[in-house]
């Protein structure tokens, strides 16, 4: 690494249910990134869906085009030298394994994985409320799957750890991989 530049660019990817903490462990990662390293992106599927994404809806076709955007957008910024954080419910493995495939071995899955009744109890958007009660359909957990990662590169339980603890094992793990000094 020269002036803060990657020699290799990266992708982690966060995938879990809606209230698992993906956006929270994504955003102290991407604090400790942006001061280690000079080129640090995040995609967070709440934010791609009001631009990139604008428009889609919660159908598996339209889950997998958004999944499939964010991974084309992810794997041009990883082939130059950039630290993608990426938080997506992406909720399918085929189609997650199909952007593995893309990015090759600068893809790193991390399931950030509550059971869904934390999740539900936690309910920080109020969205299980409204999905419990039929408002918002096919919410994922509820009303639509969610098939877990089989062989993730970290698994985190966020009903066992602070996401603090968390995120130090994301960046340990980079540490590891060789993408930071
Ligand atoms: S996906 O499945 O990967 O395309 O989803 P994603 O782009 O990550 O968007 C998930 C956020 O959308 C909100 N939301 C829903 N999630 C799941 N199912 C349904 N039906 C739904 N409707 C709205 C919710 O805020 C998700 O954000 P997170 O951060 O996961 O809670
Ligand atoms: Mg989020």
């Amino acid at each position: 690494m020269e002036n803060g530049k990657l020699d290799r660019g990266f992708t982690l990817w966060f995938t879990g249910l809606s209230g698992a903490g993906k956006t929270t462990i994504a955003e102290i990662v991407e604090k400790e990134l942006r001061r280690r390293i000079g080129s640090v992106e995040v995609l967070d599927g709440d934010i791609v869906r009001t631009n990139l994404s604008k428009g889609l809806g919660f159908s598996r076709e339209d889950r997998d085009t958004n999944v499939l955007r964010i991974g084309f957008v992810a794997n041009i910024l990883t082939r130059n030298g950039v630290g993608v954080i990426v938080s997506a419910i992406s909720p399918f493995k085929e189609v997650r394994d199909q952007v593995r495939h893309q990015i090759g071995e600068d893809f790193v899955e991390i399931f950030v994985d509550a059971p869904v009744e934390v999740c539900a109890e936690r309910d920080v958007k109020g969205l299980y409320k409204k999905a419990y009660s039929g408002e918002i359909p096919q919410f994922t957990g509820v009303s639509d799957p969610y098939e877990p990662p089989t062989a993730p590169e970290l698994h985190i339980k966020t009903n066992q750890e602070e996401p603090r603890e968390s995120a130090a094992r994301v960046v340990a793990l980079l540490e590891e991989k060789g993408y930071l000094e």
